[in-house]
């Protein structure tokens, strides 16, 4: 389903050296014997997750679809990037969808919100708030404000309709205040952490309101899961590029750009950056997660990774199928002298670009490659590549003695921001 393609990667060791290694840590993973084993639920996941739940998605997406000219998803890291990734990926950036999808919680701009709030004000809103903890200040503050603009427009009663919150089971602010106020709420694992949620109702209720096909999500999920649970190498595209990365990172790349060339993965990007960055960044160890999106990106950074220091090396989501084509048209005059391309497909130039820059950046930059291939852009692949990700994470970062699962780094700008906030410490 996945395959990753090394003949552009210019590593200097085998892959097949590490057998061993990854022999001993796929064991630590599927046992869950490794740091922050008590975020592995992400692992069986595809077998163990709450089909009840599943359905009360299903149910409630169907009820809240009509009155969603605009949904707002509120939420940002794990309970952000992981939705929009996937409806960025599935519908493409103008699919036409009767609902309008609008992240907030994600930002303290003032601006972003007053605008959102001015967008919406005349269209009927749903609003999906998410956040594991309850008590996360950027998305608690929007929350608050369009709570507030939502409890004006439609009243207690009709916001229960219209408000759905995905929260922790039992603990936290936002659940206590989901119960008061009688809202929907669909529970977040204890055991999956913000970065590896999107496949639990983090993802999937503002995904099923959306209209994407949940259930392929979870089958590629599951299938993922079966297939890649082997310590073979030669058999586990996803350890092969958790190999790689070390690898490389042997020969002294400390930056991973990944690329793309559909704009519709731009957020997939952003999520994998989080996924990599959050998980492998810590104890001063770990590669840079940096993403571009090409061709529009050779035309800036491209000079960079062609002729810069040589720090990163690139790893390229390549889409077999293009969710949709188009054919050059012919011009008789031939004006504009792109005649010599009329009859080719839009995708096939596309695909020339992306060889034509792996031989600049590999033969004449010197620059490490890694092919990753998807089939196309659809639900199940989707599902596939977040299991993919997600082990070849845990597999990457266990190689290095790092624990997968945590984000202390994180707490640090938040502890200085109450400070200066004035937030009562108890
Ligand atoms: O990966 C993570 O754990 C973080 O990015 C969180 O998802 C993010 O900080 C949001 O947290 P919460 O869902 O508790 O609001």
């Amino acid at each position: 389903m996945m395959k990753l393609n090394t003949s552009h990667a210019l590593l200097k060791e085998s892959i097949e050296s590490y057998q061993e290694k990854v022999n001993e840590l796929h064991k630590v993973i599927f046992e869950r014997t490794g740091a922050g084993n008590d975020f592995m639920g992400w692992v069986d996941w595809a077998e163990t997750y709450d089909k009840a739940e599943f359905e009360r998605i299903l149910q409630v997406a169907e009820k809240v679809k009509d009155k969603a000219e605009v949904l707002l998803v509120c939420g940002i890291g794990g309970s952000y990037l992981g939705a929009r990734a996937a409806i960025e990926m599935i519908q493409g950036l103008y699919s036409g969808n009767k609902t309008e999808v609008i992240f907030v919680g994600n930002t303290f701009s003032s601006t972003y919100i007053a605008q959102v709030l001015k967008h919406i004000q005349d269209k009927s809103v749903v609003m999906n708030v998410i956040s594991k903890s309850g008590t996360t200040t950027e998305t608690a503050l929007a929350f608050r404000v369009l709570r507030e603009f939502m409890e004006n427009k439609y009243g207690k009663e009709e916001c229960k309709e219209r408000i759905i919150a995905t929260t922790d089971k039992a603990r936290g602010t936002l659940k206590a205040l989901a119960d008061k106020e009688g809202y929907e709420t669909f529970v977040i694992p204890d055991d999956i952490g913000g970065r590896y949620s999107v496949i639990t109702p983090v993802g999937l209720v503002p995904l099923a309101i959306m209209g994407v096909d949940i259930k392929k999500i979870m089958a590629g999920l599951y299938d993922a899961y079966k297939e890649l649970n082997t310590a073979d190498l030669s058999k586990n595209p996803a350890y092969q590029y958790a190999v790689c990365r070390r690898i490389l990172q042997n020969q002294g790349y400390d930056v991973e750009m990944f690329v793309a060339y559909e704009p519709q993965l731009a957020m997939l990007a952003e999520w994998w950056k989080q996924l990599l960055g959050e998980s492998e960044g810590k104890d001063g160890k770990g590669i840079l997660p940096d993403s571009a999106n090409f061709s529009t990106d050779l035309h800036s950074l491209g000079q960079f990774i062609q002729e810069g220091k040589k720090v990163l090396f690139e790893t390229i989501l390549e889409v077999e199928n293009p969710t949709e084509d188009l054919l050059i048209p012919t011009d008789a005059e031939n004006s504009d002298q792109m005649n010599y391309l009329a009859g080719k497909s839009y995708d096939w130039v596309n695909k020339m670009a992306c060889l034509g820059t792996i031989e600049a950046h590999e033969v004449t930059g010197g620059v490490p490659n890694l092919i990753i291939s998807i089939p196309d852009m659809k639900e199940y692949s989707f599902g596939y590549l977040c299991y993919f990700f997600f082990i070849a994470t845990a597999m990457t970062c266990y190689m290095i003695d790092i624990n997968p699962f945590n984000q202390p780094g994180v707490e640090i700008y938040k502890k200085n921001m109450f400070r200066l906030l004035g937030k009562p410490t108890k």
